[in-house]
């Protein structure tokens, strides 16, 4: 009988579980075994595996998180690794592997099918910052926390007569805070492609509260950065991939607007909140059809492929491309956005 294995790689997401569940199920309808990889890459160095079957799969469509777990192991940092993740290939009988995860892990996985290993991708993160996929799956969860999280600041911001700062996660895109922000109703968004410039940014404030307002929504993107600073890091480490670990921005922005305005501020973290729970019922629907794409492109040997989607299709693209560069903002939406500034 033939073989798959799947893994999930780097931070968790909303709509994980969906693609697993839709790959383990099609493969069985089309005659294949599946092998759960665990925790990522790190899983295939160890050969860390687990076998997959119509039960494991079973109401886990509802669940956040990963049932494979995973991890942000890079198998071409050490010395030694990817010839691990070659031979536990190998050892394995797996014919194909799919990999589900963002830049990192399907970075990993692009490279390793140029050595000649038969590996698919299906495009996850909450930071929608893949290239050639309209959307990640992951997002449009991210994007709705968020957003509650933003109505709920409205009433302390409103009862309070404050400024909220709202810190959101996105990393070098700003894609969350813009969707959140405009759905929020946020008086000014601040993201990673556009420098802060905090006079602006108080000037806004200053303006809006001078026709009648005494309360304001700031959201800010972790990535973003003030005009003459550089970007706010929790530590000075990088992760096996080279990235900072980001994070707080928004208290030297609060802190600023505060000591300029002279406007009474909080500001609220977000963080991993917005990956945590259960996935929107779009995220388990595109989570559902990347799985289905990406067993597809096994039964056909396509190999080196993406699932993405594409207006409303899910079309194959080479992984290469997919992780050649951060998709940033649509500076199209955002200048929708700042229309509601101030
Ligand atoms: O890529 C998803 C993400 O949540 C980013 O938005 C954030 O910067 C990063 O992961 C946080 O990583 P970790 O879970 O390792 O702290």
């Amino acid at each position: 009988m033939k073989r798959v294995g799947v893994l999930t790689g780097g931070g968790d997401c909303p709509g994980l579980n969906s693609v697993i569940r839709a790959v383990v199920r099609f493969a069985f309808k089309e005659g294949y075994k599946v092998t759960g990889i665990k925790n990522g890459w790190k899983g295939l160095i160890e050969k860390n595996t687990v076998d997959m079957d119509l039960e494991t799969v079973s109401g886990i469509l509802p669940k956040g998180g990963t049932i494979l777990g995973t991890s942000r192991t890079n198998p071409y940092k050490k010395e030694g690794d990817k010839e691990k993740v070659k031979e536990n290939f190998k050892k394995l009988g797996l014919e194909a592997l799919i990999a589900i995860g963002g830049e990192d892990t399907l970075g990993v996985a692009s490279k390793l099918y140029k050595e000649g290993l038969n590996v698919v991708g299906a495009p996850k993160t909450i930071d929608n910052d893949l290239s050639c996929t309209d959307v990640t799956f992951g997002f449009d969860t991210a994007i709705n926390i968020a957003t509650e999280a933003i109505d709920r600041l409205h009433t302390t911001a409103e009862s309070h007569n404050r400024i909220m700062v709202v810190e959101v996660m996105g990393r070098h895109a700003g894609w969350i805070a813009v969707e959140a922000g405009m759905a929020g109703g946020a008086d000014v968004i601040l993201i990673p492609e556009v420098p802060i410039d905090i006079k602006e940014v108080c000037a806004l404030l200053k303006k809006r509260h001078a026709r009648g307002k005494s309360f304001s929504i700031v959201v800010v993107a972790e990535g973003a950065k003030f005009k003459k600073g550089d970007i706010v890091t929790q530590e000075e480490k990088l992760d096996a991939f080279g990235h900072v670990r980001l994070g707080g921005i928004g208290h030297p922005l609060g802190d600023e607007i505060e000591k300029r305005t002279g406007y009474e501020t909080r500001v609220t973290v977000l963080g991993h909140i917005q990956r945590g729970g259960t996935p929107t019922a779009f995220d388990r629907v595109l989570g559902t059809r990347f799985g289905i794409k990406t067993m597809d492109f096994v039964l056909k040997k396509d190999y080196g492929k993406m699932a993405a989607l594409k207006g409303r299709k899910i079309v194959a693209v080479p992984l290469e491309d997919a992780v050649r560069e951060t998709k940033t903002v649509d500076m199209e939406l955002y200048n929708i956005a700042k229309i509601f500034f101030g």
